[in-house]
């Protein structure tokens, strides 16, 4: 995966643990994904951007015959996860530490049954908007790669992104099919992450779309 996109984020914040220099020089080889070709048989979900790897570590402890695969560009996120995993014996994970894009692009087409997108960056000034995961070239991508009746979940606590995401989403009402919306009250059963507990939790909404094919 030789290509690269101009990525606005964050890759490194403070220096890491010695523990986690270890796991990530160490353990990550270990964990990396490598071949779409393992992914044909199995029950495969997607996180784009996984932070810390809370909900991601969660579901793979809770779903031991799913396999999980992971995508973050962020150093301390890669390095934390690392450390869930080794720590719990996790078997079912493995990690992009790329690109989200990258690895969508080189994927092939209906090989994932989730694709998770939980409180993506909002890029809040108008002139970033660009910057936000959500348009129209990768919902296009997430549909392709997505099985029949595969499903993105996606929250958020940014209200105004939130609108925004509902707007895309609509304007592809025929390959994408709303079939959950929730908000604080009606909060869906999955994993909590790190970015949700600090978030704003009076405005979060979290959706399900399904694919249409
Ligand atoms: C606001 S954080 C949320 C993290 C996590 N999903 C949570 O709920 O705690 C957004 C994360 O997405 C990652 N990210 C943003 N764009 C990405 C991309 N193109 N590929 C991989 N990770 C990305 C960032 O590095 C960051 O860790």
């Amino acid at each position: 995966m030789e290509e690269r996109l101009k990525f606005y984020g964050r890759i490194k914040s403070r220096a890491l643990t010695s523990r986690q220099l270890f796991l990530y020089n160490n353990f990550l080889p270990d964990v990396l994904f490598t071949d779409f070709a393992d992914l044909k048989t199995s029950t495969n979900i997607l996180e784009i951007g996984f932070g810390n790897g809370e909900t991601l570590s969660t579901l793979a402890l809770e779903n031991p015959n799913k396999t999980y695969i992971g995508c973050e560009m962020f150093v301390n996120g890669i390095a934390s996860l690392l450390d869930k995993i080794e720590r719990n014996k996790i078997q079912n994970i493995k990690i992009f530490n790329g690109d989200a894009r990258l690895f969508i692009k080189q994927a092939p087409n209906k090989i994932f049954d989730e694709v998770l997108l939980l409180f993506p960056d909002p890029w809040t000034k108008r002139k970033h908007h660009f910057r936000r995961f959500i348009n129209d070239d990768n919902v296009l991508q997430v549909h392709r790669i997505l099985r029949e009746h595969g499903v993105f979940k996606i929250a958020t606590d940014h209200a105004e992104y939130a609108s925004a995401i509902i707007k895309t989403m609509q304007a592809h009402k025929s390959i994408f099919a709303l079939t959950g919306m929730y908000d604080q009250n009606t909060r869906p059963n999955w994993p909590t992450s790190k970015y949700e507990i600090k978030s704003n939790s009076t405005q979060i909404m979290y959706t399900v779309y399904t694919a249409i094919h």
